[in-house]
């Protein structure tokens, strides 16, 4: 499908972001109190070999501001989808994949299909970077080239997504990034497609959309050399939560300071500002 958006790759644009989080992931998996091993995540970094990350000072930036807040969400996230595996999804969908290495190495049940779904010069440089490596797929994976403004849907299904098998939804630092209309679609597309026994789980800002836009990101950005509010979209919308309330799902709302509490961590400085209205949510559709 040919896409009449603007294409990105992993060092510009919206593209540039999965390389800070995959940056984050390759930190947390150093450290001795880590969360979470992503086995993969620095040799991408390193492969991307991205201007923005060249100096070291560049880099302690990125890994001080993302470090602890992505050992606390990767590891939510890695508990869900083994969860939902084990309740029955044999499925998942990861919206939005950048580098999320979880095809990869988490220990799916066999038969799972995993499918990633981003942009193609994003998808390629992964697929690229972890063959080179010799990394081996953990799931039945599928790369789905796709702009999530576009028509994903008939492209998952292409894919071979089966929507009568219960499948695990998973958007993960996607929602900032999408327009208004696309989000409505999102979750209309993840409804119509969900079996029952599906499951979905979404990292959410709660509150005002403005505040990413606010003078604390702007420092962050400039310190980064990446505009972050310029790829943010602010848009007023409804809450997903609701949303999917209202199409019949139920919602649980984890708050993610206290998330990382509960994996014995805490948010501070810059951080614990940016994370305070940082929710997680996990809703399921029953039969
Ligand atoms: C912050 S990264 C998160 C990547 C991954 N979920 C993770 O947590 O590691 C944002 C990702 O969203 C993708 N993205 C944003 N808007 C998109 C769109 N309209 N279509 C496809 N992918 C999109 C970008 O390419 C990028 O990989």
């Amino acid at each position: 499908m040919t896409s009449t958006h603007e294409q990105w790759d992993i060092v510009s644009g919206v593209g540039i972001t999965a390389l800070a989080v995959a940056e984050g992931r390759a930190a947390e998996s150093a450290r001795e109190d880590r969360l979470i091993n992503d086995p993969y995540a620095r040799a991408l970094v390193d492969a991307a070999d991205a201007p923005q990350l060249a100096s070291a000072e560049a880099q302690e930036l990125m890994r001080g501001m993302v470090s602890d807040y992505m050992g606390v969400r990767t590891r939510f996230f890695d508990e869900f989808f083994l969860r939902a595996a084990a309740g029955g999804c044999g499925q998942a969908v990861i919206l939005a994949s950048g580098l999320d290495t979880r095809a990869f190495r988490l220990a799916w049940p066999s038969g799972v299909r995993v499918f990633e779904i981003d942009q193609p010069k994003v998808l390629e440089f992964k697929d690229r970077t972890l063959d080179d490596i010799g990394a081996k797929p953990a799931a039945e994976r599928h790369a789905v080239a796709v702009d999530l403004r576009d028509d994903w849907a008939s492209a998952l299904q292409d894919a071979g997504f089966d929507t009568s098998v219960p499948t695990a939804w998973l958007a993960e630092g996607l929602l900032p990034y999408l327009p208004v209309d696309a989000e409505a679609q999102l979750l209309d597309t993840i409804h119509r497609f969900s079996a029952p026994g599906s499951r979905l789980s979404i990292e959410h800002v709660a509150g005002d959309r403005d505040q990413m836009l606010g003078d604390e990101i702007r420092k962050v950005s400039d310190q980064w050399g990446i505009d972050l509010p310029s790829l943010f979209s602010v848009e007023d919308r409804p809450d997903p939560g609701d949303v999917l309330t209202g199409k019949g799902w139920t919602v649980r709302r984890d708050p993610s300071t206290e998330i990382a509490a509960g994996y014995g961590r805490t948010f501070s400085g810059v951080q614990e500002m940016f994370h305070e209205q940082s929710q997680m949510l996990t809703a399921r559709l029953e039969g």
